[in-house]
Formats: structure tokens, sequence, C-alpha cells
């Protein structure tokens, strides 16, 4: 198969759809590769790195477009991309098409087969294995986040979340101990800081439980639960999430008043509206605001904040999807794998992912019909 990598045109988007080792892999598996010059440059992979792995450098995103039979990238097609695909092109990328209908009418219209990496599931049906890899990225990142503005020449408490000897090291509350929630407190625990995660689900309590094994508390996610421990909490770490609902408002602004000045919240959550009722979304270029003295750090793009990282995560768990496809072709692909067929958001111009179809009100058409 001929396969494309166009460079990112999204703004302060850095990340790449193929890392050289990628395609490395594609090229021993028998298939072509296309790379847009300059598309890994600005995380350190130059034109030549993808030529030595077997690719060919094309100059346009409308030659590595009009040449390749599959188009993988990292974000949703922008306008003038979705104008460059065709019929019975494939695009296996991040979509979000339940809230952006100009890009589905742009797919819609363009006839292609748009598989999105944020609607593939386990095999089992659970989990989300192409976006889990991003949420591990902005669990870690969030504790680091928190650290940095908990420190007062930026308007924190002016603790340090390990303390020192004989000083009491910060403490951490974490909401929703998921991918997101779990990956924060593996590195606030490592930071040596005092944690508690707040989790519903009984199957997740236990994990976590066995996992941390006394090194930070798991306790079960009350209201009351939140009221009480906000009070006494420096770094709030919101990283809960209902699948298909926006995030409950867990932090209440009446609680704020309570929480210590200078105190840090970082909602993780923020991409599906945020778990504290204050929360709203910012950008790398100005990422936090004050509310009632709480700082509140709430980029919806955290990953975009560590692209050599997200890059690498994302190529590893897009890899073999992307390589079954290429080997198989995509019906073989999806039909093999009832988890993978999820991915499938829009195909020959009709809506194939039932979610999509109700949040944008088109009609649903299942490829399996
Ligand atoms: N801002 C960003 O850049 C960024 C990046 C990646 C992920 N995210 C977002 O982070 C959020 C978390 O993602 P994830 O992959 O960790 O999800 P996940 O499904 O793995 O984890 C969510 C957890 O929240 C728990 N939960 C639900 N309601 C709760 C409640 N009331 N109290 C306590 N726990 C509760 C669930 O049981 C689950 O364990 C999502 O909204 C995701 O979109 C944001």
């Amino acid at each position: 198969m001929r396969v494309g990598v166009p460079k990112e045109i999204k703004k302060q988007e850095h990340r790449v759809g193929l890392i050289p080792a990628s395609v490395k892999e594609f090229i021993q598996h028998g298939h072509e590769v296309f790379i847009e010059t300059g598309a890994g440059l600005a995380i350190g992979f130059d034109d030549d790195s993808y030529e030595r792995a077997g690719a060919k450098i094309l100059q346009t995103a409308h030659e590595v477009f009009d040449l390749s039979e599959m188009i993988i990238k990292v974000k949703e097609p922008q306008s003038q991309e979705c104008k460059m695909l065709r019929e019975e092109q494939i695009l296996f990328t991040y979509l979000h098409l339940a809230a952006d209908r100009a890009q589905a009418d742009g797919l819609i219209q363009s006839k292609c087969v748009a598989i999105a990496y944020e609607t593939v599931t386990g095999r089992d049906g659970r989990g989300l294995p192409l976006l889990a890899p991003m949420s591990e990225v902005a669990g870690r990142l969030s504790v680091q986040e928190g650290a940095h503005y908990l420190m007062k020449h930026l308007g924190g408490e002016g603790r340090l979340l390990g303390g020192v000897a004989g000083v009491p090291s910060a403490n951490v509350l974490i909401l929703g101990g998921g991918v997101a929630g779990f990956n924060a407190a593996r590195m606030a625990v490592g930071m040596e800081a005092r944690v508690t995660i707040l989790e519903k689900s009984a199957d997740r309590l236990r994990q976590l439980d066995d996992y941390f094994a006394g090194r930070c508390e798991v306790l079960f996610s009350t209201s009351e639960a939140v009221e009480t421990l906000i009070q006494d909490t420096d770094l709030v770490i919101g990283s809960v999430l209902i699948p298909g609902e926006s995030a409950p408002k867990l932090v209440t602004k009446d609680m704020l008043g309570t929480m210590k000045s200078g105190s840090v919240m970082v909602d993780i959550a923020i991409d599906q509206g945020g778990c504290f009722e204050t929360s709203r979304p910012t950008t790398h270029a100005d990422p936090i605001f004050v509310e009632e003295g709480v700082t509140h750090y709430c980029v919806a793009n955290m990953p975009g904040a560590v692209p050599l990282t997200s890059t690498m995560a994302l190529n590893h768990a897009v890899l073999p999807y992307a390589l079954r496809i290429a080997d198989k072709g995509w019906v073989t692909a999806l039909g093999e794998d009832e988890g993978f067929m999820h991915g499938l958001n829009i195909c020959r111009g009709q809506v194939t992912h039932q979610g999509v179809a109700q949040s944008l009100g088109l009609p649903f058409q299942s490829f399996l019909r």
C-alpha cells in the first residue's frame, strides 16, 4: 500500500503521523511511504532520517495526498486537507467529529474512509487503546505543571511538592483514577507528595489499591469526600471521565473559597468540559488563570507541550493498527476486529459511527449491514 504523511498544519501542532522507526516497519512489510518535507523537523526527525528509513520525501501536501492510498496524521484534517481527500482514500488520525460539523461535511463530501483513533476500542469493547497514550502523557504532565505553578513567583503557595526533611510535602488530590489519574498519581508519589485518589469504580479502586499498596490513599469518590479533602489540598488534578458525557463538576465554585490561597488545580478533563465548575479552556500560550486565589491550569491539548514524547507514544499505539490496514486492506483489518471497526466514523459519504451520527444529528449507516 502507498502510505502518506503530510506535515501537520494546525496551529502549534508539532507532532507527526509517523516517525522514521515506524516508516521502516512499513517498508519491511513491502509498502511505500511518502513524507512531506519537514513533517518531523520540529521534533528532530529531518528528511534524511526518513529517507534512511526508506521513505520518499515529497515537496507538498498535495503530492502526498495525490500519491497515497492511506493518509496517517495526528490532528483532524483542516478544511484545505479535507478538499485533498478523495473517494476510497483511507484517513487514519484523531478526528473528534462529534462537535465538528464542518469537518464531518468535508469528510462526507470526499467519500473517503475516515477511521478515528479516539473511537477505536479494545477487542473486548473496553478501553480506548489509541487515546490512552495521550491520557498517559497528560496525567504525567499534570503533576509537572502543577508543581511548577505552586512556585511563589508564578502565583503559587510556594510549596515544594516533595517537601524536605522535617518539612511536610504537598497534598495532591486526584479526582478519577483512570489512565490519566493513575499516571498523575505515579508521578506525584514518585515526587514524594502525599497523594489521595478518589475513584468511583469498584474494580478500579481495587486495581489502584493493589498497585500502590499504601503508597497513596485510594478512596471512594463522593461529593462529601471532595468537599472535605479539598480544604487541605495544595494540588488538585481533575481526571474523571464518563464516556460520551460531559465531565461531572466535582469541584464547585463555592468549594474554591475553602481552599488554600495559591493552591493549584489542573483540569485534565477540560476537553470534556472540565470537572471544576470554574474551569474554562486555556492554551499553552496562556495556560493559567486565577479564580478565588486558586490557580487553574486548563490546557485542552496538554500532550502538545511534549510533542516528541507524544508522537513516539502515539506511534507505538497506532503502528500495529496501521500496519494491519496496509497489509490486509481496511475492510479485512476492521472486519476481523470489532474494536477496530468502532474507529470507522465516516465511510463513502455516510456516518458509520452511531455516537458521532447522534451528536451531529446526521443519519447513521452501519457499515456491517
Ligand atoms: N487535556 C488534555 O490534553 C487531555 C489529554 C488526554 C486526555 N484528556 C482527558 O482526560 C480525561 C480522563 O481520561 P482517561 O483516559 O484517564 O479516562 P479513563 O476512563 O481512563 O478514567 C476516568 C476515570 O474517572 C472515573 N470517574 C468517573 N466519575 C467519577 C467520579 N465522580 N469521581 C471519581 N472518579 C470518577 C472513572 O471510573 C474512570 O476510572 C478525559 O476527559 C480525557 O478526554 C485530556
